[in-house]
Parts: structure tokens; C-alpha cells; sequence
């Protein structure tokens, strides 16, 4: 925090809430002020910086929808419902592609209610910071959140600072469309990953954040090349979603030097298909894309 406070940052700590006695040695070895040990010779870092004013670079960029009340009354109803894609496609895809968790330091990057940060630390994740924008789903979120092990920080996942090497997982399930810049996230998260270290996200499918206008068979891609913002109508006008093609999405990756291991487009389980025959759309056109790759112990050098 001083080291933030003299290169004129408004920063704030958030706790890792974990067992262990603070110090500030190692964890300064690790470019941070301060850090907690988990155990001999196993450190994570205590706090995140969170630099609203200065790394806000394209203030625009960021929308934070999930606190406009219209949008988050009916986002709620529907997640309430079980009605979107959520548990029937995308969770169980996302989770199909996870490492073993059990011991490993976890941030969620637009973690909205918790869901996952809770079930990670269930399947024994050592701690999990879940990182979201929207005061709404993180009050949720504490609410419905009684582990220890799970901090929440309110934030854009473009305003993380982590220390490098301090991270074991990375996960993002459903938020990604909702960043501008990509590349400049991916290449952050890849530099807080520890070796081995592992990042796995959800995002809508490039097929669906192309063009997204209301009334259009959804199943017609159109606009595909147009790498930019979209300005969409979901429950509200004007919710701004980023499309970028596959193709983009898998070299993001490939240049932040991560490998790439899985990528998914998942379909309804039978049992969702056979109890919301409405999910039949998203057979014939993806979702949402999967994706999931490794930092790994050490690189090859030729
Ligand atoms: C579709 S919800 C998914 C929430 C949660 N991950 C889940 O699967 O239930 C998208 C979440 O991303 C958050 N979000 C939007 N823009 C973001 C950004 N730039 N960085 C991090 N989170 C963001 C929203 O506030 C919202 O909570």
C-alpha cells in the first residue's frame, strides 16, 4: 500500500481471509507490501491493489450494468428461475475443464453472486478472492458466502493488480465479453500465474456477441470480422458487450505465452434439453465458448 501510495495510487486491501501470520518480508520479495503465510515456505499476498482513477485508461469501457436496478431485478429472476444458459450449459462445461483445486490460491474474475468462489473453496481451494464490479452482486454475494476462505473485492477485472507468480487459478465464467482489452487482461492474469498455474474461462460465443440485434434469427452470424463493442438490448438498452472472433480469443492467449489446453462449446445436457426444450437453440448455434490453458512448470528452450 505505501509503495502503491508513492506512485500516487488510491488503493485499498483486500484480505485473503486465510489462516497465517502476516509479514511483510517474502511478500515484498514478491513485489507487494504485505502478505499472509499459508504454511513453511508458502506465501500469498494479503492484499490487491485496486487503482480506480489511473488504470481506469478508457473510462468508458467499463460498464458496470449489473448495478442498474431494471437490469439487475430482471437478471435476478432469471438466474432466481434457473431460466438461462447458466446451470444448464455453461457451468457444468466450465467446471469439466478445472484442475484439482484442493490447496490452490483462486481469483474469479467477475465472480457476481459467489457461486463459483464458493464451490471452489468446497472443493478445497486454500482461498478464493472474488473479483466484481457490481456492488449489487456482491452484497449478494456476501450474503450468501460463510467460508473464510472467500474474500470478495469490488472492482473491474482490467483494474486488478496481483503480484506476479501469486496466483495458482484464474477463473472467469461469464464476464470476459464484458471486457474491452482482452489481450492487456490475459496478459496480466498469465503474469500472476504461478508455474504450473491454470486459467479457465466462460465468455459468450463469439456466434452470439457478432451481431446481437433484437428480432434477427438468432441463429444468422453476421458482422463476424467486426472486432469491437457491441451495444446491445438485454433486460435494458445500452449493455455494452465486446466481441472478438475465436480466433482472436485462442492467439490472446497463445501470445501471453499461456497453453492452450481445452477449448469448449457446450451444448444442453439431455436432461436440461429434456426439461427446457427452449435450450434446443443453443444446439444449433454454440453459446458460449470455453476455454482453458496452463502456465507451464518451465518453457521449452530450444
Ligand atoms: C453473467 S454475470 C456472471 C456472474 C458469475 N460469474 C456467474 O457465473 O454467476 C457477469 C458478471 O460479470 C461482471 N462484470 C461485468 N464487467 C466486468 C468486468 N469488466 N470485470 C469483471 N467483472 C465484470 C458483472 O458485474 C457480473 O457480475
Amino acid at each position: 500500500v505505501r509503495h502503491a501510495r508513492a506512485r500516487g495510487l488510491k488503493s485499498q486491501l483486500v484480505g485473503y481471509k486465510c489462516p497465517g501470520e502476516r509479514c511483510s518480508y517474502r511478500a515484498a520479495q514478491m513485489g507487494c507490501e504485505t502478505g499472509t503465510r499459508l504454511s513453511e515456505g508458502v506465501w500469498v499476498p494479503l492484499g490487491v491493489a485496486i487503482d480506480r482513477p489511473r488504470l481506469c485508461h478508457d473510462a468508458v469501457a467499463m460498464q458496470n450494468i449489473y448495478d442498474n436496478e431494471e437490469f439487475f431485478t430482471n437478471y435476478q429472476v432469471m438466474r432466481s428461475a434457473r431460466a438461462g444458459i447458466n446451470e444448464a450449459i455453461e457451468q457444468p462445461a466450465l467446471l469439466s475443464v478445472l484442475p484439482c483445486v484442493e490447496g490452490l490460491h483462486v481469483v474469479d474474475l467477475g465472480c457476481g453472486d459467489g457461486h463459483l468462489c464458493r464451490l471452489l473453496a468446497n472443493k478445497g481451494a486454500a482461498n478464493v478472492l472474488g473479483v466484481d464490479p457490481s456492488e449489487r452482486m456482491l452484497t449478494l454475494a456476501r450474503k450468501r458466502t460463510n467460508d473464510p476462505r472467500v474474500g470478495y473485492q469490488q472492482g473491474f477485472a482490467e483494474e486488478v493488480c496481483l503480484p506476479n507468480n501469486s496466483v495458482n487459478l484464474v477463473t472467469s465464467s461469464l464476464a470476459l465479453h464484458y471486457v474491452a482489452d482482452l489481450a492487456a487482461l490475459v496478459k496480466k492474469v498469465a503474469g500472476w500465474l504461478t508455474r504450473p498455474g491454470w486459467f479457465a474461462a466462460s465468455m459468450e460465443h463469439p456466434v452470439v456477441t457478432a451481431a446481437p440485434r433484437l428480432g434477427h434469427d438468432p441463429c444468422i452470424v453476421d458482422d463476424y470480422a467486426r472486432e469491437d463493442k457491441r451495444d446491445t438490448t438485454w433486460y435494458v438498452d445500452g449493455v455494452i458487450k465486446y466481441h472478438r472472433r475465436v480466433s482472436t480469443i485462442v492467439n490472446t492467449l497463445i501470445d501471453s505465452g499461456l497453453l492452450i489446453e481445452r477449448l469448449l462449446e457446450p451444448t444442453p445436457t439431455p436432461e436440461s434439453l429434456n426439461a427446457r426444450p427452449e435450450l434446443a437453440l443453443h444446439q444449433r448455434r454454440p453459446a458460449v465458448l470455453v476455454v482453458a490453458a496452463t502456465k507451464p512448470i518451465a518453457r521449452d528452450t530450444p
